[in-house]
């Protein structure tokens, strides 16, 4: 009989064995964020570049790929046509990638980076104020699938990011308010000292200030380990914001979380009977042009429980919110479905 391998051989563990074995792979994150005109002299050697094609860049030798920033290129064949790419170009660990465009270029372009060769080095380059103080910022990659945003993904940042604010001139100015809706809610949610005057500052102060915020929460909670107090709370005004982007396709993400902000604020104030200084809150979305009358997008209860039911945050049924009591003063409350009844209730009365 041929004697089966040591491999197949049943053992009992040796007791001076451990059968228990531990170990830590700490991945440590590095990179840059830097503040400079992004001109071809700066391209690496062997990078290729991914670019969305409204923006015109300077010419340049290196193989380009057109790639459109919006929902549908974060998705699988989005995934497809970048990896064959690199694939096409032979690119290698020595290979950068580099996406110049919007948050969902971003995504879709981080996460193939990610991947390829189990991760080789990218840089983004944000174009729009949203994906420079929010999407090119914290390291999250990822693209849709089966109808939910983000399903796929990883955390994977780039190893530099540019800021070139001179892109923003010919953004739409609804698109740069959807940025300022998301550096609105970080301001609010952390910071008390500038609450009254961050908006003062001059563009690229305005972005390295949201920055800031982002990677001071970000820093403390890579991985979206922490319940309460880390990348959850850069949530706010997200968890109704989400419902309404649903239910209203036609309103932009920024908006949706203007409007969602305040929903939030009026129900918690339902819920603790506390103070949550809406007033300010108010005046400042709607000083930059966002719409703050929620009343009107919140007529149908039980499509909002149901989307909110749907909510990365929920868990077991147990609704979450991003608030502040006041500016800097952000805090995390559980809430049920009744209680969004009763608010949309006492909203019709
Ligand atoms: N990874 C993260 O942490 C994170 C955070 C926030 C948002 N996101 C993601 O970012 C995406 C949204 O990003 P977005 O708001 O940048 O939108 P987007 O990438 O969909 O781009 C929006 C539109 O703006 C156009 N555009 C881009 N730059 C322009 C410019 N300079 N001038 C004129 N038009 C320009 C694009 O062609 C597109 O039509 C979403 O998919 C969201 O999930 C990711
Ligand atoms: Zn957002």
């Amino acid at each position: 009989m041929r004697a089966s391998s040591p491999r197949h051989q049943k053992r009992s563990p040796a007791p001076s064995v451990e059968s228990h074995i531990k170990f830590f792979c700490s991945q440590v994150f590095e990179g840059s964020i830097e503040f400079l005109a992004f001109k071809p002299e700066l391209y690496p050697a062997n990078s290729l570049i991914i670019c969305d094609p409204i923006i015109q860049l300077p010419s340049h030798p290196l193989p380009t790929l057109p790639l459109e920033s919006k929902e549908a290129t974060k998705s699988l064949s989005g995934l497809q046509t970048i990896l064959q790419f690199l694939a096409d170009y032979q690119a290698d660990r020595e290979t950068t990638v580099i996406a110049v465009g919007g948050g969902s270029l971003l995504d879709v372009v981080g996460l193939a980076a990610s991947i390829y060769m189990r991760g080789i080095s990218w840089w983004a380059v944000p174009t729009t104020l949203l994906a420079m103080v929010d999407a090119s910022v914290g390291g999250k990659t990822g693209l849709n699938f089966n109808n939910v945003k983000n399903l796929i993904g990883s955390f994977y940042p780039a190893n530099k990011t540019i800021i070139d604010s001179s892109f923003l001139a010919t953004l739409p100015s609804s698109r740069y308010c959807e940025g300022l809706a998301e550096i609105i809610k970080m301001a609010w949610i952390l910071d008390a000292e500038k609450w009254q005057t961050f908006l003062n500052q001059d563009i690229d102060q305005l972005i390295a200030y949201a920055i800031k915020l982002k990677l001071g929460i970000v820093s403390r909670d890579w991985f979206e380990k922490l319940e309460d107090t880390g990348r959850i709370l850069l949530n706010a005004g997200h968890t109704f914001g989400h419902a309404i982007e649903r239910l209203y396709p036609e309103i932009s993400h920024g908006q949706a979380v203007a409007l969602g902000l305040i929903a939030e604020h009026e129900l918690a104030e339902m819920l603790t009977q506390s103070s949550h200084s809406i007033a300010q809150l108010k005046e400042t979305l709607e000083r930059v042009g966002l719409k703050t009358n929620y009343q009107d997008y919140l007529k149908n209860s039980e499509q909002l429980i149901a989307y909110i039911l749907k909510d990365k945050k929920t868990y077991k049924h147990i609704l979450q919110m991003v608030v502040a009591t006041a500016p800097g003063q952000g805090y995390c409350l559980k809430f049920t479905a009744e209680d969004i009844r009763v608010f949309v209730s006492n909203l019709r009365s």
